[in-house]
């Protein structure tokens, strides 16, 4: 069996099989995934999609439905998209454009799929510490200022949660000559959406704004992300992809989930009330606990960090059958440091016990 990826959570499949278990015996809250099933809406669409054995032909190769219900839900021209096989597979095509600059940045500590995709086109990047003093739950301004040509920013930012401020961002805009800004969590994101950059994406030739729809919905084995840039940098990069790269069930999925307004308005007030409930109820409960700091965070996910090393503790989360991100992979952090992503509120308490157990 190949090794544990323990650059990325969510590795609930390997773990299961690794320990003989089923999936739902399992808690995994190292991936910040919405704990709820798919929307009912969603599922009645898969069941038709699959009813209809609508993959039996290749999909719609230009993409053109889904693109025009992104246009449509973003109020963005469709020429100004490009759907992807998940964030993920866009992260690799937008390090592509990012390569042909001088040098990139990476705010760091942070999510480590930017270096690997920098890395597929060999594209030269420095990595700049965060300061780690000034988590909050609210938006707050971007904090460096480094020098490069192109600055890689996620908001909220993964692993830490923090939210920065559309102003702030739209100073770097100005400053840079590329700006990549994943806003793969912004939405699930309480108050999120204010801070997007994608309204500027108008104005703005060099901003590329990365979403992704698998944590939201809670499909990440669906794969389904866009980008939104100018028409040009989609029409390139498009160019350069295999044909096909999201499959016809996550395209109906898409066109479904972006065209329903009132149902999509709906799963929002959901996930964000649940954000605001649970993560009050979670973090109040950890602080309680005094070998840890519990950081704060905008958003489903959050940090807490031990004067010694967490690793005896998330192996002890393990054998109960947590699963908590551990932080030695993320630069500039280390084993004192994990990511727990909220659960539904019986799981959360069921890992808040197991800590409480652990520490006291
Ligand atoms: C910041 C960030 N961007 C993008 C992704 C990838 O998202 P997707 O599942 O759409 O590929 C992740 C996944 O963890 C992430 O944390």
């Amino acid at each position: 069996m190949k090794d544990l990826d323990f650059k990325h959570g969510g590795n609930i499949n390997y773990f299961a099989e690794k320990f003989n278990l089923s999936i739902s015996d399992i808690i995994d809250a190292s991936a910040s995934i919405v704990p709820f099933s798919i929307p009912d809406f969603l599922k009645e669409e898969l069941f038709i999609a699959i009813k209809n054995e609508s993959f039996k032909y290749y999909p719609e190769i230009n993409l053109n439905k889904l693109k025009q219900t992104i246009g449509s839900f973003h109020n963005i021209d469709s020429s100004c998209i490009m759907p992807g096989n998940g964030a993920s597979e866009l992260i690799t095509w937008v390090a592509f454009e990012a390569s042909k600059y001088n040098i990139n940045c990476l705010p760091v500590p942070g999510f480590s799929d930017y270096e690997r995709a920098l890395n597929c086109w060999k594209a030269k990047y420095f990595c700049e510490e965060l300061p780690k003093n000034n988590f909050k739950k609210i938006k707050q301004p971007f904090p460096i200022n480094p020098k490069s040509d192109v600055i890689w920013i996620t908001n909220p930012h993964n692993p830490t949660g923090q939210l920065w401020n559309r102003e702030s961002l739209k100073k770097l805009i100005e400053k840079y000559k590329l700006i990549v800004c994943d806003e793969a969590f912004l939405s699930m994101t309480p108050n999120g959406e204010n801070e997007s950059l994608i309204p500027l994406t108008k104005k703005f030739d060099n901003l590329i704004v990365i979403r992704s729809l698998t944590k939201l919905f809670s499909i990440p084995g669906l794969r389904l992300g866009y980008m939104i840039s100018s028409p040009k940098i989609c029409r390139n990069l498009n160019n350069l992809r295999d044909p096909w790269p999201v499959n016809s069930l996550a395209i109906q999925a898409g066109v479904k989930l972006l065209s329903s307004k009132e149902e999509y308005k709906k799963w929002i007030n959901k996930i964000h009330s649940w954000i605001n409930i649970e993560k009050k109820w979670l973090t109040d409960e950890l602080k309680k606990i005094s070998d840890i700091k519990v950081h704060e965070s905008s958003t489903n996910f959050f940090l807490i960090q031990s004067k010694d090393s967490l690793i005896e503790c998330i192996n002890y989360l393990s054998r109960k059958k947590i699963l908590v991100r551990e932080c030695s992979s993320f630069r500039f952090l280390d084993d004192k440091w994990a990511r727990i992503s909220l659960q539904t509120h019986k799981k959360n308490q069921l890992i808040a016990n197991e800590l409480y157990k652990f520490f006291l």
